[in-house]
């Protein structure tokens, strides 16, 4: 978890170009609640670079609703660590089940207020884990001007973040290693049963930052917690400037 806060953190605060080399410190505090995290969260904004930022939520009935309402809380969460405007980053989400549910593209909103009431009102499809249809829509449709996206020559970074609990019902292989080829950093979050290597077909490379199993959705906060206790809360983000 650490190397994708690390990861995470060269992507919504470091910019493009990395001068400092330096390796970060080792993350400290990790006992801090959701409470201590939404606050510093805010009173420390993370001065970052404007990213197309896509999540792509599973919703398959497999999770339960207090489950659900962890992952708004995830989602919300690494929002406060997002500059968000028309200018800065867009947001954009999608839940998958048997189907497509598109919440909001990239260009629907402009304040985070707008983004974190959109989340908050997000509804549990409980179908089915179309995983690979859900990154194909990603690919083919999130990720178009049409939606919000900024022309490929502005080199916008394109990140997409899967949060998936289960075993993809269709082919992920194939459709993932497309949107990557099309220039889609993937992060791919499992929670609890999904294989790692399913996940591993997903992510990008290095896998080491960009895919990661927690074993249950209470594991996602503390994920939380070790993005604000070293990416946007202290004094020391500025060692995080490294590759
Ligand atoms: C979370 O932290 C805050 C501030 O330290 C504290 O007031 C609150 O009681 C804590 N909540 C939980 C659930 O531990
Ligand atoms: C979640 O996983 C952690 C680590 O394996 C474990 O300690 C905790 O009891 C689990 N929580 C639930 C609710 O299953």
């Amino acid at each position: 978890m650490r190397s994708l806060a690390f990861g995470l953190f060269c992507l919504l605060c470091c910019n493009a170009v990395r001068l400092d080399r330096r390796r970060p410190r080792p993350i400290a505090a990790r006992g801090r609640n959701e409470t201590t995290v939404q606050t510093k969260a805010v009173e420390n904004p993370c001065k970052a670079v404007p990213l197309d930022f896509v999540f792509v939520i599973d919703s398959s009935r497999s999770i339960r609703p207090h489950d659900y309402e962890k992952v708004k809380t995830f989602i919300i969460n690494l929002l406060q660590f997002l500059k968000i405007g028309p200018d800065d980053t867009r947001v954009g989400l999608l839940q998958y089940g048997s189907e497509i549910h598109p919440e909001f593209s990239l260009n629907t909103y402009t304040t985070k207020a707008e983004v974190e009431q959109a989340v908050r009102n997000m509804k549990h499809l409980a179908t089915g884990t179309m995983t690979g249809l859900a990154i194909q829509y990603t690919m083919e449709t999130s990720f178009t001007e049409e939606d919000g996206a900024r022309p490929a020559n502005l080199q916008i970074p394109r990140i997409a973040m899967i949060v998936t609990d289960g075993r993809p019902q269709d082919t992920v292989e194939e459709i993932a290693a497309q949107a990557r080829q099309a220039g889609i950093q993937i992060f791919a979050i499992g929670v609890g049963r999904v294989d790692m290597d399913t996940l591993k077909t997903i992510g990008s490379e290095p896998h080491s930052e960009h895919v990661h199993l927690v074993a249950n959705f209470s594991q996602i906060e503390t994920l939380i917690s070790v993005f604000q206790s070293k990416l946007c809360g202290g004094d020391e983000s500025h060692l995080f400037l490294v590759q």
